[in-house]
């Protein structure tokens, strides 16, 4: 399994224009990118495909878009004012503040998932673990850290003007479930979807855009009827899994990791995540798919006073649905795509190129048209400007045609075209391809399809 170095393919991100450091002007913020130009196109790219495949071909599902702000019981219902906390250290010397689990298992290799405070405190003090920053073994005990930004509504900065950055999508599905369900006329089994940013006070953010404090998620609730529950978690594993199989990821770096049961949430009665071996770690958590029984439902209702429950129209059966929920992050995806799509080729005598071998559902630029001489450019203007009615290509002039392409190649963009003195009298154009380097001649008039097929999902 080959594994190129992950600084090699940052830097390659970072200076083709897909993610540029946030704030760069002012020294940057601690992990915080911005999306360049073709990082933009590739995110949007990689959302428009999750809606049309999640929602909009799927004849059970809906989309949404609820806001970022909700009201601060929602917390309280989901569980995440109490429980959506890492327990964590500072170092009394240096102040370092670090995630207890992690700082044990960094240090002694010994796993402290589910560990409770003392158990961890414990541990620390019997293998006399030290600070990663100063080396001194002072520590404070260990303490819960709630990882949701907190901020005010309105004018006063009081207890009762507190709110929160949602740091899921999900709960902004479940609040709605009524009101879908009423303005849809959707029966059981049906599921609920959105993408939007979401926030999280990581402690340890890191590895690039895997984990950061800003991201988007794309998530979907499925509802069905208690019973079915296992059967539409296995679907829906088996759904994502092959949404990233299409988009001609290694297989040999993916797989299906379902958790333990000790791992499980309480009210979970299954959760497996994709995973995929970055260059950085041996696995890394992709997509999480969970069975999340009527948990989610059956709180909001508690907490609201409003019942959350469906009537089944057939059998007059009134109960409250179980939810299955697939969830992933864009940037994840984003990243594994770059990590997977980086390729450096060495060709011919000393030549070499970097290829982006990204599927063209979603490459950024689905073609460039190429005139071989600037003589050449009012009939290659023409393809342009026709190719561009229908998807995102670049016109490049400048350079030899072995530097385009090989620019082209850098960025992933399936197709350069190249408008010859020819062209002028076959009507034909040469199609290069990136990722065989083959070339074809192929009528004008059949371009838009010919590339049509070629980048379907
Ligand atoms: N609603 C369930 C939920 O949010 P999660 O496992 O906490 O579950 C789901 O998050 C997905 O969101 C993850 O599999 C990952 O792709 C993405 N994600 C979570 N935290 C992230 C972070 N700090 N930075 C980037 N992506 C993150």
């Amino acid at each position: 399994m080959e594994k190129y170095n992950f600084d090699e393919i940052v830097t390659h991100l970072k200076t083709t224009g897909y993610v540029y450091q946030g704030s760069e002007i002012y020294g940057g913020l601690s992990n915080s990118w911005d999306f360049g130009i073709l990082g933009s196109f590739l995110k949007k790219n990689i959302k428009d495909l999750w809606w049309r495949e999640f929602i909009e071909r799927s004849p059970y599902n809906v989309g949404i878009d609820s806001a970022i702000m909700m009201n601060t019981k929602t917390w309280e219902a989901s569980g995440h004012l109490k429980g959506f906390a890492d327990a964590m250290v500072d170092c009394k010397e240096c102040k370092g503040r670090f995630r207890a689990d992690q700082l044990i298992e960094n240090a002694t290799g010994l796993s402290a998932e589910g560990k409770s405070f003392e158990e961890m405190d414990k541990m620390i003090e019997d293998n006399h673990v030290v600070c990663p920053t100063c080396g001194k073994h002072n520590f404070t005990g260990a303490r819960a850290f709630n990882l949701m930004f907190k901020t005010y509504i309105g004018t006063l900065e009081d207890a009762k003007s507190v709110v929160y950055l949602r740091p899921e999508t999900a709960q902004g599905i479940f609040v709605n479930f009524n009101n879908v369900a009423r303005t849809s006329r959707k029966k059981i089994p049906f599921g609920i979807g959105q993408i939007g940013k979401s926030f999280r006070n990581e402690i340890t953010p890191g590895n690039f855009i895997f984990r950061v404090r800003e991201f988007e998620q794309m998530e979907l609730e499925f509802f069905c009827k208690p019973g079915t529950d296992l059967d539409w978690y296995k679907y829906w594993v088996d759904y994502c899994y092959n949404f990233v199989k299409k988009l001609g990821i290694n297989e040999e770096k993916l797989r299906i990791r379902p958790h333990d049961p000790e791992e499980l949430a309480f009210y979970s009665k299954g959760t497996s995540d994709i995973e995929y071996a970055f260059p950085f770690t041996d696995w890394g958590e992709v997509w999480g798919i969970a069975d999340r029984t009527d948990y989610d439902l059956g709180r909001h209702s508690e907490v609201s006073g409003k019942e959350l429950n469906y009537l089944d129209p057939e059998t007059n059966e009134k109960y409250i649905p179980y939810c299955v929920e697939p969830s992933v992050g864009v940037e994840r995806l984003f990243l594994m795509i770059c990590c997977d799509a980086y390729e450096k080729q060495k060709l011919e005598g000393d030549d070499e190129r970097v290829v982006m071998h990204l599927h063209p559902a979603i490459a950024p630029v689905k073609a460039c048209i190429l005139p071989l001489s600037k003589k050449l450019g009012e009939g290659a203007q023409k393809v342009f400007e026709d190719l561009s009615k229908e998807f995102h290509c670049e016109y490049d002039e400048a350079g030899s045609i072995g530097k385009r392409y090989r620019r082209n190649d850098a960025i992933g963009t399936p197709f350069c075209i190249t408008y010859d003195f020819d062209s002028e009298n076959d009507n034909s154009v040469t199609v290069r391809h990136r990722d065989t380097m083959e070339q074809e001649r192929v009528e004008i008039a059949k371009l838009k399809d010919y590339i049509k097929e070629r980048i379907a999902f």
